[in-house]
């Protein structure tokens, strides 16, 4: 996010725009806790992860009265346009207030990639990249001890992540919220891996999986599947850390064009990477759906985990 804010605030500048940054997202917009931007401020924050502005969760935004009161700080701090930084929640709330009349551009930023209308939402390259470099190095002790390992990533509803690592990282079994596995299947796909010789077996699982973690590899221990089984959840170190080079000219990108959609006059659209373009795309559309993951890469990672 922090490469992204420097994109909007020094694009918005050199359009001879003021711009102002709202702390806590919802949250602060209800404190009117805002304070002025100017290009220095944004300096030395591209290769920060997180978010300078910091963020929140708001509860009281998801009521009307909520979203009346915000835009009433909007219109007393002088503020003409909105940019907002975030996942569905986010998208929702910036639709809720382009549909009260003020101008408002969504960028969609969560590392579960499940934002409609983007292929790539901020976050999930670096989060990926996170956990690529995990199981990489779970792998080097997993097979000096000819051990499975069951490594949890963070999608709570999303498989994305776990999908994704399980590809790249060559998962024997990955289990993810959208697909639902057996115990009996996953202990002998790993009782395969282990009679066709091999000296490790990596299960890639997301948090939302229906088969919890640690029940797994109790399992999997009890039944003496060949490997002995140890987990290791990831957990939030998946959310930070320095942007990956992928992710900062994403991020770049779309805060470039957000300020432009803004200044066409459009309100009320996320900006997506569709291809290799940048495209506004209605809120209405984004809000209240998600991105599913492809599920062909999950029999992608089954054929060549052999
Ligand atoms: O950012 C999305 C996400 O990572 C989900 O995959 C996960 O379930 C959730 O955030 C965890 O959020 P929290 O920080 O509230 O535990």
């Amino acid at each position: 996010m922090n490469p992204c804010l420097r994109a909007v605030v020094r694009t918005a500048l050199a359009h001879r725009l003021e711009v102002m940054g709202i702390r806590q997202g919802f949250e602060g917009l209800l404190r009117s806790d805002i304070i002025p931007l100017g290009a220095r401020e944004v300096g030395g924050i591209l290769q920060r992860g997180g978010t300078f502005l910091h963020t929140g969760r708001c509860a009281e935004f998801l009521e009307e009265k909520g979203r009346h009161a915000a835009l009433q700080t909007l219109e007393a701090s002088g503020i003409e346009g909105l940019v907002v930084i975030g996942g569905d929640g986010s998208m929702r709330g910036a639709y809720a207030l382009h549909r009260l009349g003020f101008p408002t551009v969504g960028i969609p930023a969560s590392i579960d990639n499940d934002i409609w209308g983007t292929n790539m939402s901020l976050g999930v390259d670096t989060a990926l990249n996170t956990i690529m470099e995990a199981v990489d190095k779970l792998r080097d002790t997993a097979s000096s001890h000819q051990r499975a390992f069951l490594i949890e990533t963070m999608g709570r509803r999303s498989g994305y992540l776990a999908l994704m690592a399980g590809v790249i990282c060559g998962a024997e079994v990955i289990l993810i919220p959208e697909k639902e596995v057996r115990l009996e299947e996953i202990a002998s796909a790993i009782e395969d891996a282990y009679g066709r010789g091999k000296t490790h077996a990596i299960i890639v699982a997301a948090e939302g999986a229906s088969v919890k973690a640690a029940h797994v590899s109790e399992q999997l221990n009890a039944l003496k599947v060949g490997f002995d089984t140890r987990v290791t959840i990831l957990g939030h170190v998946q959310r930070g850390g320095s942007p990956t080079a992928f992710d900062r000219m994403l991020a770049t990108r779309m805060g470039v064009k957000a300020v432009e959609v803004l200044l066409s006059g459009t309100s009320g659209a996320m900006v997506g990477l569709s291809g290799r373009e940048m495209v506004p795309i209605p809120l209405e559309e984004v809000a209240g759906r998600s991105r599913q993951a492809n599920l062909d890469y999950y029999e992608m990672a089954r054929v060549l985990a052999r």
